[in-house]
């Protein structure tokens, strides 16, 4: 084990991270929209709850076409959320609360309202033409290759100005810019340096696996597992050219070498949902990579008790010793939790996040087992979902429940997508004073996970014959060991551990009993997740 791991690790491997879609968490300027004081007036929940750091969703100066992640300006804050003194304010109360704040960092794309873009576009001459991705036509006409956008349709858009094509890999509106461009490289790291100079504790990088392409540009070859009609249509190719490229891992160097000019950041990324773990754990790199590339397998598998043991066991084995794992039960982008799984078993899906070994990434609201909401179709705001029916977003970025008062206490006006319909029951304040509920649950597992070095610092090992439909693995660290048991079903198991003796059972998901077990024979009710401490 490494020494820095004995002594309590970087602070990022002991706290919980949770993500703030600002938009949809608290409104104080009574617009609708979430923003920089609404959040601070809130930073005494986030505190009480007991999470080590925010990540905040992106809040830049944007047209909002994507929600922010098509941004006009990276060293500013939009009007709808504030001023960049707000922000200040936040990192600071923030700070005051011992809250680490990571920001959303988006470098694969900007805004087409971004004066670079504009620039760009404005003609082949342009000193920044080349700061984006533009080719000109195939020989017989038409788009240069086939590459597809992730959001529908091709990743190519023409452009009457330049007569040319511009890629996209996400909506037209956000052009990619071109990493090839060293000075592309020297602005953005600048955008780094501006708000770690600001203070911030690190970066979350979004769409990683679209920063680099094939230099030559080759078409995307078919995916020959597509059948047509069913799915995403841009999983008809496999994107061996246009995403995941290796050249990528040079660009994440620089990013950490910027980090490492200050002291104590941390550089998460999302990578792709669709990437095998060998992929997953090379974004670790070897000489500066991702402090923890983010790990979706726990939203992408079946909710089964085999399938999670054998990822976990599976993910384990391929970390490298210097990897520090990592595990993400939802996002803005994908179903919530509770809405996948279920009510009960997100209490199993709760108990686990916050056992494993690594870091828990926890949803605004997946502490209160928020679902997702119900939007009709004429109040739809997601791009994406407008483009590709089905795909839409909007159910899961519904505002935050703080009560059980009009618009849940999010907003005193009616909010930007419609709050879910069950937020008189489900909400911080009634779950506050509900002894058992989800809420309580988040509180107390991170309580205790703050507490448990076991749990901070310890090994992982999974136990052989569990009952079926059960997960069963062991946390240990030094003397202290920990039994998680985790069951996965509606019906009553009994886990038998004969070369066990009693421990106490310290936590169930039902928050009902605290006890001493014998472990020989160790009743788990239906949708039943406990700690034993041995
Ligand atoms: C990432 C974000 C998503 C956004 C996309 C394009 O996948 O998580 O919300 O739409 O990038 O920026």
């Amino acid at each position: 084990m490494n020494d820095y791991l004995k002594e309590g690790g970087p602070w990022w491997q002991r706290g919980a991270i949770y993500q703030v879609y600002l938009r949809s968490f608290k409104d104080s300027q009574g617009n609708g929209i979430g923003d920089f004081p609404g959040m601070v007036s809130k930073l005494d929940y986030l505190a009480w709850l007991g999470v080590g750091a925010v990540w905040i969703s992106p809040f830049y100066p944007s047209p909002m076409v994507d929600f922010g992640y098509d941004v006009a300006d990276y060293f500013d804050v939009d009007p709808v959320f504030g001023t960049l003194e707000d922000f200040d304010e936040l990192l600071r109360r923030a700070h005051d609360l011992s809250l680490r704040v990571i920001l959303d960092f988006v470098p694969s794309h900007t805004s087409n309202q971004h004066p670079w873009f504009m620039e760009s576009r404005s003609s082949h001459a342009s000193a920044k033409h080349d700061w984006y991705i533009w080719r000109d036509p195939r020989r017989s006409g038409g788009h240069p290759n086939n590459w597809l956008s992730n959001f529908g349709g091709s990743a190519w858009t023409w452009d009457d100005q330049v007569s040319r094509y511009y890629m996209h890999s996400f909506l037209p509106e956000q052009p990619d810019l071109n990493w090839r461009n060293p000075e592309v490289r020297g602005a953005m790291l600048e955008v780094l340096r501006f708000w770690l100079d600001r203070g911030v504790d690190g970066f979350r990088i979004d769409a990683i696996v679209a920063l680099m392409k094939d230099a030559q540009f080759r078409d995307d070859p078919p995916n020959p597992n597509y059948v047509p009609g069913k799915g995403h249509p841009r999983d008809s190719l496999l994107h061996h050219h246009s995403q995941n490229h290796p050249d990528v891992h040079a660009v994440l160097r620089n990013f950490r070498s910027v980090l490492d000019e200050y002291q104590d950041k941390i550089n998460l990324g999302e990578v792709s949902y669709r990437l095998s773990l060998d992929d997953l754990v090379a974004y670790y790199g070897k000489d500066g990579g991702l402090d923890l590339p983010m790990n979706f397998k726990l939203i992408t598998l079946p909710w089964e008790a085999v399938a999670v043991r054998e990822f976990v066991d599976r993910y384990e084995q391929a970390l490298p010793s210097f990897a520090w794992p990592n595990y993400v039960l939802g996002n803005h982008d994908q179903s919530r939790v509770a809405s996948r799984t279920g009510s009960a078993q997100a209490r199993v899906a709760a108990l686990l996040l916050l056992t494993m070994r690594g870091t828990p990434i926890i949803y605004y609201g997946e502490e209160l087992g928020m679902l997702d909401a119900d939007i009709p179709t004429h109040m739809l705001q997601d791009p994406y979902g407008i483009r590709v029916p089905g795909q839409g977003r909007d159910p899961v970025r519904s505002p935050m429940q703080w009560n059980a008062e009009a618009h849940a206490g999010f907003s005193e006006v009616e909010p930007w997508l419609p709050v879910a319909a069950n937020y008189q029951t489900v909400n911080v304040v009634t779950q506050h004073d509900e002894a058992t509920s989800m809420l309580n649950l988040y509180r107390q597992l991170l309580k205790y996970r703050k507490e448990s070095q076991a749990l901070t610092m310890g090994s992982y090992r999974s136990l052989e014959g569990a009952p079926e439909d059960c997960f069963v693995y062991f946390r240990e660290f030094e003397n202290r060991r920990l039994v998680i048991a985790l069951n996965f079903s509606a019906k009553g198991k009994v886990l038998r551990m004969e070369d066990q003796a009693s421990g106490r059972l310290v936590l169930s998901t039902h928050l009902d009993r605290e006890e001493l077990v014998d472990l020989r024979s160790l009743h788990l009710r239906g949708h039943e997740a406990c700690v034993v401490e041995l």
